[in-house]
């Protein structure tokens, strides 16, 4: 059996910068709130014609660059984004295969939100091990801000743009395979987090009406909560598994969502601080794209080296979770 082995990375986030001071110009809120109730301290937009697919290639190319393949060896594209450049079709992966000038690649996009990148992870593992491809460019990608209601100070002061891709290979070597990953989800607590508009389950009259509010919507304090608790368990369980100690992980890279949930799931874990990878002040929540984004940091930094061991971990609407052990 191959195994499959997560090969290198690649991120990119645009250059505009949205600041905490700039937000409460905008809406009722202020730098000292959104600090201390999430860490955030910036957040990056993208252009307005620099589509979600713009931002994958420009990540994905890191990632081809870095991994010392040739990109016709890739054999498929799974893009994680609830963003995409069109709703419905074409998937954004079949136009990041374009833009990266492939031809003749599986290519489709998932849908479970910030958990997205671990989802598409535990696909491109299945589809190696399975033994149907070899060379996997995964890319988690969004506009958020295309998504965001900048009235909704509720909202509005998480989310930002940006991208990350990694490619994952086959190989025999047990010793770089990724180790286990676990996804879940729970569609009884799909109202915490909705874009209710805009698709065949919308209740509106016309399409305009439903086209001006195709926005996302939170219960943030609810999904704070279930967040916590359900990261918690599964990054235990996933550990105790696989007879990891928490003092074995080198990098915990958990999805970029809120300073106080990353800390509390760590905290569970009696992590060190230097174990713990928080990229949240500059990007803020970039959904799928986020853990790319943060282990393209800690690589781009000199952080992260060949062999070390990082546990992924993510939360998200649909509600959506999942962990992964993966040596770099
Ligand atoms: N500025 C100032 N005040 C605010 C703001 C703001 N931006 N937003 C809310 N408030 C107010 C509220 O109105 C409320 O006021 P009240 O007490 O007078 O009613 C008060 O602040 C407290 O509001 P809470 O919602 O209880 O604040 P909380 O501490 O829960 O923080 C937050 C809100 C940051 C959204 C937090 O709940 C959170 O991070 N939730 C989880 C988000 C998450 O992980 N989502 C999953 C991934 S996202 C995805 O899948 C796309």
């Amino acid at each position: 059996m191959a195994y499959a082995a997560f090969r290198s990375i690649g991120g990119y986030a645009p250059s505009k910068i949205l600041s905490n001071e700039d937000l409460s110009k905008m809406v009722d809120t202020s730098d000292e709130w959104i600090t201390k109730r999430t860490g955030i301290k910036e957040r990056r937009i993208a252009a307005n014609d620099e589509f979600t697919s713009d931002m994958g290639v420009k990540a994905a190319q890191k990632a081809i660059e870095r991994s010392g393949i040739d990109k016709s060896e890739i054999d498929m594209i799974v893009c994680a984004t609830i963003s995409p450049d069109y709703f419905c079709m074409p998937s954004t992966a079949t136009i990041i295969s374009t833009k990266l000038g492939l031809e003749n690649v599986t290519a489709f996009d998932i849908s479970a939100a910030c958990t997205g990148f671990v989802y598409i992870l535990s696909i491109a593992k299945a589809f190696i091990e399975s033994g149907m491809k070899k060379n996997i460019l995964i890319v988690g990608a969004e506009k958020l801000s295309a998504i965001t209601d900048y009235s909704d100070r509720g909202t509005c002061i998480l989310f930002g743009d940006g991208a990350g891709a990694a490619i994952i290979s086959a190989t025999d070597n047990k010793e770089e395979a990724i180790i286990d990953i676990h996804t879940g989800a729970d569609g009884r607590f799909a109202d915490l987090l909705m874009t209710p508009n805009g698709g065949s389950g919308s209740a509106h009259d016309s399409l305009e009406q439903e086209a001006s509010s195709c926005f996302m919507q939170m219960k943030g304090n609810e999904t704070f909560k279930v967040a916590v608790k359900t990261l918690t368990k599964d990054v235990v369980d996933i550990l105790n598994e696989n007879n990891i100690q928490g003092s074995d992980i080198k990098h915990f890279v958990p999805h970029q969502a809120n300073y106080r949930i990353i800390k509390a799931v760590g905290d569970a874990l009696k992590l060190k601080d230097e174990q713990i990878v928080i990229t949240v002040e500059k990007y803020g929540n970039t959904s799928g794209a986020s853990i790319p984004m943060a282990i393209n940091e800690i690589y781009e930094n000199g952080t992260l080296k060949a062999g070390e061991l990082m546990l992924l971990d993510a939360f998200g609407g649909g509600l959506t979770w999942g962990s992964a052990l993966v040596p770099f």
